[in-house]
C-alpha cells in the first residue's frame, strides 16, 4: 500500500470506530462531534480518488476542502469550551491543559485545508506511482505517533501548497487530523 493509502486507511479505521461512541452526546459536545463527523465523511469521500480508484474531480476536492475549512481554526476551538470534557466526550483533559497547542493544531488544519483547495488543480501523483515528485522528499509511512510530532512541525504556507500535487496536500490534511487525535482524543478502542 502506498503512503497515502496507509495514512488514510489508518484514519478511516479510527473514524469508523468513533461513529459508535457518538451516542448520547447533547449540546455543544454533539455539535463538535457532528462537525468532526462531517470532516470524517469528507476524508472518506476523497480517499478513493487520491488512490486513483476513482476519476479525479477537482471540484469535489474544493468542496471537501471547504468542509474542512468551515470546521477548522476558531470554528473548531469555539466548540471546546472549558468544562465540556468527560463522558460521552472523547476529548482528553489535555485539550484544556495544553490549550495553546490544541489551538495551533486547529489553526494548522485551517491552513492546510486552504492549501488543499489551492492544490486541487494539481492531479494526484501517488496514484501513478511517481514517488519522485512527492513534496515530503522521501518521507516514509506515518502513523499517529509520528503524525503527532508533525503537529509542531513548521507550517507550510499557501504558496507551497499551490505547487503541491493534490494527494500530497490531502496527506497533510489527514496528518493534521491524526496529530490532534493522537494527543487530544481518547482512543475509541
Ligand atoms: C485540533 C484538534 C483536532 C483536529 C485538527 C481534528 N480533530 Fe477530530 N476530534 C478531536 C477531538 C478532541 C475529538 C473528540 C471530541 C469529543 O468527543 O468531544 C475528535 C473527534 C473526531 C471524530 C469522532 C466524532 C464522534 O462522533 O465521536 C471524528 C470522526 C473526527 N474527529 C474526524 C476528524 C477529521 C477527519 C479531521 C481532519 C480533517 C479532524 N477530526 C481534525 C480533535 C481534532
Amino acid at each position: 500500500m502506498n503512503k497515502i493509502g496507509y495514512v488514510t486507511a489508518a484514519l478511516a479505521m479510527t473514524l469508523a470506530v468513533a461513529a459508535y461512541a457518538h451516542n448520547g452526546a447533547t449540546g455543544i459536545v454533539k455539535e463538535r462531534m457532528d462537525a468532526m463527523m462531517a470532516m470524517g465523511n469528507a476524508v472518506k469521500a476523497l480517499a478513493p480518488m487520491m488512490r486513483g480508484e476513482t476519476a479525479y474531480d477537482a471540484d469535489a476536492v474544493r468542496i471537501a476542502a471547504a468542509t474542512f475549512t468551515s470546521h477548522a481554526g476558531e470554528s473548531m476551538t469555539a466548540l471546546f469550551p472549558e468544562g465540556t470534557g468527560g463522558s460521552p466526550s472523547a476529548a482528553k483533559d489535555a485539550v484544556w491543559e495544553d490549550w495553546d497547542e490544541f489551538v495551533s493544531l486547529a489553526e494548522q488544519l485551517a491552513t492546510y485545508s486552504a492549501g488543499l483547495a489551492l492544490a486541487a488543480d494539481n492531479p494526484p501523483i501517488m496514484a501513478t506511482g511517481d514517488m519522485s515528485a512527492t513534496m515530503m522528499g522521501g518521507e516514509t509511512m506515518m502513523g499517529e505517533e509520528s503524525a503527532a510530532m508533525m503537529g509542531v512541525a513548521p507550517t507550510l504556507d499557501t504558496i507551497e501548497f499551490a505547487a503541491m500535487p493534490v494527494d500530497g496536500a490531502f496527506e497533510m490534511v489527514s496528518q493534521s487530523c491524526s496529530a490532534c487525535h493522537a494527543k487530544f482524543r481518547i482512543e475509541a478502542n
